[in-house]
């Protein structure tokens, strides 16, 4: 079953007490210039970047690579410039000029539900997107990593949010997790942390194997787990 699914590494960037952004959630930056460039490459080392409903409405991320040489590479690689883009999304009302549809150039893929009007899904695949209705108020996560793996998607990278990467881990469909810890703390009760939704019991807790740990000079601290499997 497993060889279905594409390998995914979930990267994060997380203050010291365990938080994505501030109690305002507006995308606050969390990586130092040097976690930027790790996650650049790997970035330019995935076939695609997944991100959640909230972080694509609301942070709009352009999910492309920085690095001119990293993309060269990628093209000299016979892949394209930047990885495909995939937003998970119940209700896909991305603005037509959003970062994620316009900064590229990139393929573009959109899994949402039936809750999209079917004039934006049509506005979206004018645009080039490819749009996939998978589910009638929740996306049918398994479901849509079995279509990915024959588009090309044999290594996938997520990139949150703490929803979206709950419930690919309570679903055992993420194989690593990348934490950068940085030297910060934003408090909050309302503060969004990497793991979010409603939360798993004691039992069902999802264990991790540790492979390594960096110390980093920017006093920041980069944390690489298996994720064991657990069903
Ligand atoms: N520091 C970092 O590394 C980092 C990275 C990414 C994001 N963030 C932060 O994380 C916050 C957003 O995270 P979030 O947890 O609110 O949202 P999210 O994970 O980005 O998106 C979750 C939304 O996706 C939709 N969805 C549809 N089907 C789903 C399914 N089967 N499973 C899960 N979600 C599904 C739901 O939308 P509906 O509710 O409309 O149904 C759900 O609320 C922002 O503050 C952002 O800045 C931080």
């Amino acid at each position: 079953m497993k060889d279905k699914f594409p390998y995914v590494v979930l990267n994060v960037a997380t203050t010291a007490d365990g938080k994505t952004d501030t109690f305002a959630r507006r995308g606050a930056a969390i990586s130092s210039p040097r976690d930027l460039d790790r996650v650049d490459g790997l970035r330019a080392s995935c076939d695609a970047i997944m991100v959640g409903g909230n972080t694509l409405l609301g942070d709009d991320p352009r999910l492309t690579v920085k690095s001119a040489t990293l993309r060269a590479e990628r093209r000299a690689r016979g892949q394209s410039e930047n990885p495909i883009k995939v937003g998970v999304v119940t209700q896909a009302d991305l603005r037509l000029d959003s970062r994620f549809l316009a900064a590229g150039p990139a393929r573009l893929m959109i899994f949402t539900t039936a809750r999209t009007g079917a004039e934006q899904i049509a506005r979206l695949r004018d645009l080039g997107v490819e749009v996939f209705v998978m589910g009638e108020q929740r996306i049918d996560l398994a479901s849509m990593m079995i279509c990915l793996k024959p588009s090309g998607i044999g290594r996938l990278l997520l990139e949150g949010g703490g929803t979206l990467n709950l419930e690919l881990l309570r679903q055992g469909l993420v194989d690593e997790i990348n934490v950068y810890v940085a030297p910060l703390i934003f408090g909050g009760a309302s503060a969004p942390t990497w793991a979010d939704g409603v939360g798993l019991t004691r039992d069902d807790a999802i264990p991790l194997h540790l492979v390594t740990v960096e110390n980093l000079d920017d006093d920041g601290v980069l944390l690489r787990y298996l994720v064991s499997p657990h069903n």
